[in-house]
């Protein structure tokens, strides 16, 4: 029996994180506590929601009295912790949220966490789930590896890279058991469309224009969102404390490329005449600060743990378009009232 308290569990990732645990483990008691922002969704995760082995709690990771007298209360063996702010155009137009939270809200819980055990960390873990912007912007080759330096660009960037310097701090100091890991660009079902797979889909959908940041030709790497879960899941259970795993999906597009093909697959699953959805693109000012590329290197996962991704790209994105398509009412609940009050200050 484990006792696990998983943050940010209704968000994009952290919704995937929980349904696996709470299905694959009967075991395990799995508490998802997340404060429910405007990306926190308990819908996402409305099958599991009466699972004998699941509770909610809602909770904010920047009220370090709430997060005491929880985890003195509940004494878990575990944390994984995904309650992020997690959008980088966000942390643009308003850094201090992502300082608060992403950085003061970790310290909080490992303060917690600390302070439950008195410092006896025997059996515990805290994993902590971060990105591969902590490592900053490459150029046309190389990838980043777990010994990558730290050069974060944007305040999102810089508040995630400044949360794994606590952990790892606190390991070394307080000896408290941690696991990092880093992943790169996750996309699939449930998550919110400011991000730009299910913001392009939602457009598409409604005939409305695609905004490209500059030229375009900015890379990412794309790793399917259950995939993700499933490398958790693994660094989780067989990940060597005090270690970092970077998790990717070997699977490198440029923005247009990446738009191009969801046009393609899109014009086809609504039955539009070819070509119909990329005259919708349109190339708008850019990013400021914009990073022009991240590839991972997650050959230590592979070698280690036996971890690979499980789809191609096209695959992914096909489940992934069906999914918004089928979830109407999902797409239409999250981006009612505040969404149209972001979408006008951010595009128009
Ligand atoms: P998300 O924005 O979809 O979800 C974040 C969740 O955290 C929401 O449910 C929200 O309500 C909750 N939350 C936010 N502030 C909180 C607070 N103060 N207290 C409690 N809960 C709070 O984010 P996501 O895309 O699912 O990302 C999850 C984690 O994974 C983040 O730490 C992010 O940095 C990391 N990550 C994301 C990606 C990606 O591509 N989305 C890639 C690598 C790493
Ligand atoms: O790399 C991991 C990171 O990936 C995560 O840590 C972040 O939480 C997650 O948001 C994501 O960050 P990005 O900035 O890469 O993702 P986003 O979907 O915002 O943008 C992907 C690319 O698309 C990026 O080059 C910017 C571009 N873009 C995005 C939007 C929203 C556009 O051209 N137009 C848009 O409207």
């Amino acid at each position: 029996m484990k006792k696990i308290v998983i943050t940010g569990g209704a968000g994009f990732i952290g919704s995937h994180v929980v349904r696996l645990f709470v299905t694959k483990y009967p075991d395990y008691q799995i508490y998802n506590l997340d404060a429910l922002t405007y990306a926190g969704n308990l819908e996402n995760i409305s099958d599991i929601t009466d699972a004998a082995n699941y509770t909610f709690i809602k909770g904010d990771i920047k009220d370090y009295q709430f997060l005491k007298t929880l985890f003195q209360e509940q004494q878990f063996d575990a944390v994984i912790h995904l309650a992020a702010e997690s959008h980088v155009d966000r942390s643009i137009t308003d850094p201090n949220a992502f300082i608060e939270t992403n950085v003061l809200g970790t310290a909080n819980l490992m303060n917690a966490f600390r302070n439950a055990c008195s410092d006896n960390f025997e059996n515990k873990l805290f994993y902590h789930i971060s990105t591969d912007e902590v490592y900053g912007s490459l150029g046309k080759t190389g990838l980043f590896t777990e010994t990558t330096p730290y050069d974060p660009q944007s305040p999102y960037a810089a508040s995630k890279a400044a949360s794994d310097h606590m952990v790892r701090a606190y390991g070394n100091t307080y000896k408290m058991p941690f696991v990092i890991s880093n992943c790169s660009n996750n996309y699939g079902a449930n998550q919110f469309p400011e991000k730009l797979i299910p913001l392009f889909i939602n457009n598409i959908k409604n005939n409305k224009s695609l905004p490209v940041y500059g030229d375009g030709q900015y890379t990412r790497d794309w790793l399917y969102v259950v995939d993700h879960a499933k490398a958790i899941d693994l660094i989780f259970h067989e990940g060597k404390i005090g270690e970092t795993y970077n998790i990717g999906g070997f699977n490198e597009w440029t923005n247009l490329e990446l738009i191009h093909l969801l046009c393609a697959q899109m014009d086809e699953k609504l039955g539009r005449e070819k070509g119909s959805s990329s005259k919708l693109i349109t190339f708008v000012k850019d990013r400021a600060g914009h990073d022009r590329r991240y590839a991972i290197d997650a050959s230590k996962l592979n070698r280690e743990l036996g971890w690979k991704p499980s789809l191609t790209f096209e695959e992914g994105l096909s489940k992934t378009i069906d999914w918004y398509l089928e979830n109407e009412t999902w797409l239409n609940n999250v981006t009612s009232g505040a969404y149209q009050e972001y979408y006008k200050k951010m595009y128009s």
